[in-house]
């Protein structure tokens, strides 16, 4: 695989995975739910937001890093879960932790992984980066507490349990391109679970009666944090709504999250979601983000608005089909990269610096 000099940014990996993987693919990775309206504001929103730098600083002991769950970040990025590594690179998963050991980067690996979670974490250096497991919840609960207890024997640090995806979403996009999994990729990590086929319903809705039966609700979310020692982060909160909720159910972190705007189309940017929701979990615990970080200035106006970190999801995929495990690891380092000169063009030593008085829109008057 050759990366081009001129991939300078992650808008020139996904300018590469365009021109390269093909449409069916392409429709299933890039492709938003219905009209892409989400998916455009995630990206579009941070584009509004200005900063606002302080000059003159001292930087001479800057760090990007800070202490979430206990452990040392180095810097404030995770990769989000995505499913079917596969798809674009033989290695898959293997190769995208092999990038996240070798860039330090904390690395949230999908129940639907197309390699199996225990290969991933003996492919990964704990140490170098630590890995947490994102969780659908299966509809049979002992399925569940199984991948649960399969990703604590494996030393994953935390459970992710993803919260807005009861159903998929309307994939116009990923239909038109008429995307198939291929043979050769699956979800290997439920391999044996009953398969949850849609069923339709004697009242004809293949929705509500048939895929909703699996779905969770407050109580499975209760039943997981009591099963399992390690914290069970929530993932696809939007509505400060539903903070006291998922505190009340043991949550130990939030991240707010829609997606990549692939399942309800038409909810707001999820960094329009964010202050709102920071604001009700008042320091309880950590909140995350993801959704459109492209930059790192992007990175800066998160961690402004509240956030202890971000995650990226759809970039990640494109460095793997580009380049695989040293594209995943150069966009990773350019992302860094970016956050660190972002920081100090800032006038921002450390992540604590970066204030809602760092953007321009956040200041009174
Ligand atoms: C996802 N996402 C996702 N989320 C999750 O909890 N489990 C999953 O298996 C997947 N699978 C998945 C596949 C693909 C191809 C994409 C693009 C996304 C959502 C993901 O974790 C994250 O929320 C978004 O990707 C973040 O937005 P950006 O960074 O892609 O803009
Ligand atoms: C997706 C599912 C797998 O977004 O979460 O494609």
């Amino acid at each position: 695989m050759h990366i081009p000099p001129d991939t300078v940014s992650l808008r020139d990996y996904e300018r590469r995975f365009h021109e390269r993987v093909d449409a069916g693919i392409r429709g299933y990775i890039a492709g938003a739910a219905a009209d892409g309206i989400t998916q455009r504001e995630n990206q579009a929103a941070f584009e509004r937001i200005r900063l606002l730098p302080r000059v003159l600083a001292d930087l001479s002991q800057a760090t990007a890093s800070r202490s979430l769950f206990g452990e040392t970040l180095r810097h404030p990025i995770l990769i989000a879960p995505t499913a079917y590594h596969k798809l674009v690179h033989p290695e898959g998963e293997l190769a995208v932790a092999r990038a996240a050991s070798l860039t330090h980067t904390w690395m949230v690996v999908s129940t639907l992984a197309s390699v199996t979670l225990e290969e991933i974490a003996r492919a990964s250096v704990a140490s170098a980066a630590p890995l947490w497991f994102q969780l659908y919840v299966q509809p049979r609960a002992q399925d569940t507490f199984s991948l649960i207890g399969r990703a604590e024997q494996a030393g994953y640090r935390a459970i992710v349990v993803t919260v807005d995806a009861v159903v998929s979403g309307i994939r116009n996009v990923e239909q038109r391109a008429g995307f198939r999994l291929p043979d050769d990729v699956s979800a290997v990590n439920l391999a044996g679970f009953p398969a949850n086929e849609p069923v339709v319903a004697n009242d004809g809705s293949p929705v509500f009666r048939g895929l909703l039966r699996g779905a969770p609700t407050w109580s499975e979310i209760e039943a997981i944090c009591r099963q399992t020692a390690l914290p069970v982060i929530l993932k696809g909160i939007l509505n400060p709504c539903d903070v006291e909720p998922a505190i009340r159910a043991g949550a130990s972190g939030i991240i707010v999250s829609n997606h990549g705007g692939r399942t309800l189309d038409t909810v707001p940017a999820t960094i329009d979601c964010l202050a709102a929701v920071v604001a009700q979990v008042a320091g309880r615990v950590p909140v995350l983000l993801d959704g459109g970080v492209r930059r790192g200035t992007d990175i800066v106006k998160a961690i402004a608005l509240g956030a202890s970190a971000v995650l990226v999801g759809q970039p990640i995929l494109h460095a793997l089909a580009v380049g695989g495990l040293p594209g995943v690891a150069h966009m990773l380092t350019l992302l860094q990269t970016e956050l660190e000169a972002a920081m100090a063009l800032m006038g921002c030593p450390t992540l604590d610096a970066i204030t809602v008085e760092s953007i321009a829109a956040g200041r009174p008057g």
